[in-house]
């Protein structure tokens, strides 16, 4: 009798490959198609900017909230191994989702703001720049080390251990601090205030 594999034929995974690739490409096009066509923004090229800095805003924050449900569901489980399952995922999109998107959305912000000479001190935009320093060094200085810890952590100590779910827990945490962020950032970038 034939065992099934886990990860599904290779005739199978072609074509879910090639159906993923039609549909990214697709989106691709019809965007283009959307981008040329709109008379909302004075120049193609701060259409372009936008679509790409909301397109990753909504990836990073909207990834990033996913990510929180999870977590607060694994730590009512209270399973050992649903919190290192999640915090493996964490560090994995966050070191390499996370952190090129968040440079594309600032790049894409910068745009907009030379594009459409923007004041570099209206309060929405400083609030851009000043929650993107604070999520970036979150990230670089906390996160990202803290992420390597635990997975050195589960290594050596297994992922039961008292101290490899306290550090989860804790990094859990500060993600969280840090999707507050954004979200504020992502309010301030909608409604505007102070101006
Ligand atoms: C760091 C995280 C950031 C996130 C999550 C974010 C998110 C967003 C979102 C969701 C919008 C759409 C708002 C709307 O159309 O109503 C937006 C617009 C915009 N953002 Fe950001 N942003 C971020 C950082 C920045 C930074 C650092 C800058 C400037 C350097 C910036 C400049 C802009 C500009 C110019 C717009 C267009 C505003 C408009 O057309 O009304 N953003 N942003």
């Amino acid at each position: 009798m034939e065992t099934p594999h886990p990860a599904g034929a290779p005739a199978d995974r072609r074509t879910a490959n090639t159906v993923t690739v039609v549909v990214g490409l697709a989106v691709l096009a019809l965007a283009l198609v959307f981008l040329f066509n709109t008379n909302l923004f004075t120049s193609n090229w701060y259409a372009f900017f936008k679509w790409v800095h909301v397109t990753g805003a909504v990836l990073w924050v909207g990834g990033g909230l996913t990510l929180t449900i999870l977590a607060l569901r694994a730590e009512r489980s209270a399973l050992p191994a649903e919190m290192a399952m999640i915090a493996r995922q964490a560090a994995f999109v966050g070191e390499r989702v996370f952190g090129p998107v968040g440079l594309l959305v600032l790049l894409a912000g910068i745009g907009m703001v030379v594009n459409l000479s923007l004041d570099w001190g209206t309060s929405w935009i400083v609030i851009g720049l000043v929650g993107y320093a604070i999520t970036f060094l979150t990230g670089s200085l906390v996160l990202g080390p803290s992420a390597k810890r635990i997975g050195h952590l589960i290594e050596t100590k297994g992922a039961e251990d008292g101290e490899t779910q306290a550090a989860i827990r804790r990094t859990l945490l500060i993600a969280r601090v840090d999707e507050g962020v954004l979200l504020l950032i992502v309010a301030a970038m909608i409604l505007k205030p102070f101006t």
